[in-house]
C-alpha cells in the first residue's frame, strides 16, 4: 500500500483528482494518509475533510520560523510513514533538508511543458499568461520529481495541450488543469512500483 501525503495551498482540484482516482480504482494499492496545507484558507482542506482524510496546516501562520516549519513537516511525513509526497498546487518552497530526506519520493505537478515556462515566478495563472504572450501553439502539464531547484527535477510524465486562438489565461488554465489531473494519477501509478520496491514492498 503506497502511503501518500498530499501538500496543498489552494483549491485542491489536483488533490480531488487523487482522491477520486483512488476511490474509483484508477490508482490502486494507495492511500492518502494526510493532507498538509501551507495555509488554513485552502479549500483543499475542505475536500480532505469531506473524505475523512486528516488535514493539517503547517505554514507561516503557525510556524513563522522556517526551521521549525521544516521540522514540523518532516515530523508529519514521518509520523504517517509517508512513501510518496505529492505537491499539488503547493505554493511554498521546501527546505533542502526535507528534499534530501525524501529525495526521489517527492513529485510536483506543473502547468506547462517543462523546461518551458517554469522556474521562479512561473506559477498558476502567470504560466498561462506567459504562454499566450509568447504566442506558443502548444503548452501542457508536467509531473516531475522535486530536487533542490524550482521545477528542475527529472520529468516523470508530460502531456501537450493545444493553445486555441481565442484562449484567455483562464480558458487555457482550465483546459491544462484537466490534463494535470489526468497525468498526476498516471504519474503516481508510474512511480508507485519503484517506490514500494525501494521500501521493501511494505
Ligand atoms: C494548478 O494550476 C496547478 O498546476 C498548480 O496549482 C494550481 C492549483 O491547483 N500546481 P489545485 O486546484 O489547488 O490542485
Amino acid at each position: 500500500m503506497l502511503r501518500i501525503t498530499v501538500m496543498v495551498s489552494g483549491g485542491g482540484t489536483n488533490l480531488q483528482a487523487i482522491i477520486d482516482g483512488i476511490e474509483n480504482d484508477k490508482i490502486q494499492d494507495a492511500k492518502i494518509v494526510q493532507v498538509i496545507s501551507s495555509t488554513s484558507k485552502a479549500f483543499a482542506l475542505e475536500r480532505a475533510k469531506k473524505h475523512n482524510i486528516k488535514g493539517i496546516v503547517i505554514g507561516k501562520e503557525n510556524y513563522p520560523d522556517n526551521k521549525e516549519k521544516t521540522a514540523a513537516i518532516l515530523e508529519a511525513l514521518n509520523n504517517e510513514m509517508t512513501d510518496l509526497v505529492v505537491l499539488a498546487g503547493y505554493m511554498s518552497i521546501l527546505d533542502p533538508s526535507l528534499i534530501e530526506a525524501y529525495l526521489g519520493r517527492i513529485i510536483n505537478i506543473h502547468p506547462s511543458l517543462i523546461p518551458a515556462f517554469c522556474g521562479h515566478g512561473f506559477y498558476g495563472k502567470h504560466v498561462h499568461e506567459a504562454v499566450l504572450a509568447a504566442g506558443a501553439a502548444k503548452t501542457g502539464a508536467t509531473v516531475h520529481f522535486v530536487d533542490e531547484g524550482v521545477d528542475t527535477g527529472a520529468i516523470i510524465l508530460q502531456q501537450e495541450v493545444d493553445v486555441l486562438k481565442d484562449d484567455t489565461a483562464d480558458t487555457l488554465a482550465a483546459r491544462v488543469l484537466l490534463t494535470e489531473h489526468q497525468i498526476l494519477m498516471e504519474a503516481i501509478n508510474k512511480v508507485k512500483a519503484t517506490i514500494l520496491a525501494d521500501q521493501g514492498g511494505k
